[in-house]
């Protein structure tokens, strides 16, 4: 009864000019790995469910990408969605339609794009999770130990006593806090991030979704008995064309008074913006990440530097900044304004 949905359809606008909307980053090893982010993700989760449990969740602009670069998984198991309408609908879909197929499943609800060091760590959380939800009806998420004030994540606060190995009831979660709360979180100590990996009974996220998202659920429960049928496709785009556009986490995870989280350490990164991808690159003695033949730095400091074609970069005497090159658009920005690179980007496409 163990089912995971890997969640495959953002854009991943953070990572602009690299990651673009015909191609992101789960799309792309963005750190010369030899795999793609899904790949990896992919690989993790066949450790611990079998192939045919395996679903994907994507824009139907990428059904084909994704099926070129997992020739393993059935085509069958690669969902379209219409429209981008964020994770929330994304999850509803999905687990209506793996709750019609097993009334008893469980189901690991997990990003395409993180990096995770330790996939063995990694699947030993999901197990306890996965146990854990199968006599509780708990919405579990997976808390990482914080490191920085970042504003781009979901804080969790959470009980001192835990009520099973490793699971502790939340008190309270803040889905991307401004900088000042998410300095103060940091501050307490009491604060674990959100993975963004969740793990539940699929009668559990759907009561969830039918209180706390009644107007998303509802669409999904009217044409239910489409689901898993020639006729899916057809009011799948009838849904989207309705549904509201909301994460799962302010949809969810900020409402509901059932949520657990597993603390967990697995080497793991979002790698949801361009400094988390500097974090995990090597770096030179004055703190400069540079991926490039032809890059030359002067007097730089701690900056990152993506220059992956024949054209010469010389740089000098910058401090702390993000330079992307790529063939039709070039990157300067303040490492420090990158949370803004997706407000940047939607600008790009209003004058364009
Ligand atoms: N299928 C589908 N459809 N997938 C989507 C959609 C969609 O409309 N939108 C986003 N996704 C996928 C992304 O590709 C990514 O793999 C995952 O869902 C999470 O979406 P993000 O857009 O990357 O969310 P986030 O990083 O801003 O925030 C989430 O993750 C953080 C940790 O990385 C939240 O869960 C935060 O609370 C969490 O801290
Ligand atoms: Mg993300």
């Amino acid at each position: 009864h163990y089912y995971v949905a890997i969640m495959a359809g953002g854009i991943g606008s953070r990572f602009w000019p690299y990651s673009r909307t015909d191609l992101p980053k789960q799309f792309l090893d963005m750190l010369n790995t030899g795999k793609t982010l899904l790949q990896w993700t992919y690989e993790r989760f066949l450790t611990l469910i079998p192939a045919e449990n395996i679903f994907v969740v994507t824009h139907e602009q990428y059904a084909d990408l994704v099926a070129q670069q997992l020739p393993v998984l059935p085509a069958e198991n690669i969902v379209a969605e219409p429209s981008r309408k964020n994770t929330a609908p994304c999850v509803a879909y999905i687990s209506h339609k793996i709750h019609k197929l097993d009334p008893k499943a469980s189901i690991i609800c997990a990003p395409a794009d993180h990096l995770i060091l330790d996939p063995v760590a990694f699947v030993n959380s999901c197990l306890i999770g996965l146990q854990f939800v199968e006599n509780h009806s708990a919405l579990v998420t997976l808390g990482i130990q914080p490191t920085r004030p970042d504003t781009g994540y979901g804080y969790i606060q959470f009980e001192t006593q835990q009520v099973a190995d490793n699971v502790y009831p939340v008190k309270t979660f803040t889905e991307k806090p401004s900088l000042d709360i998410a300095r103060t979180f940091l501050e307490s100590g009491d604060f674990l991030w959100n993975a963004g990996i969740f793990v539940w009974q699929s009668k559990t996220i759907l009561a969830a979704l039918k209180k706390y998202l009644p107007e998303v659920d509802e669409l999904f429960v009217a044409e239910e008995e489409a689901l898993n049928t020639p006729q899916e496709q057809n009011v799948i785009e009838m849904i989207y064309a309705q549904c509201t556009n909301i994460s799962i986490d302010y949809g969810i995870m900020e409402k509901a008074d059932n949520v657990y989280v597993i603390p967990s350490n697995f080497g793991w990164s979002d790698l949801g913006t361009w400094a988390s991808a500097y974090d995990n690159l090597e770096k030179d003695y004055l703190g400069n990440a540079v991926q490039g033949k032809n890059v030359m730095v002067i007097d730089a400091t701690n900056s990152m530097v993506k220059a992956p074609h024949d054209k010469l970069v010389l740089l000098q005497g910058l401090d702390d900044f993000i330079i992307i090159d790529t063939p039709d658009v070039l990157l300067i920005c303040k490492k420090d304004k990158e949370q803004q690179i997706k407000e940047y980007v939607a600008e790009v496409k209003r004058h364009k």
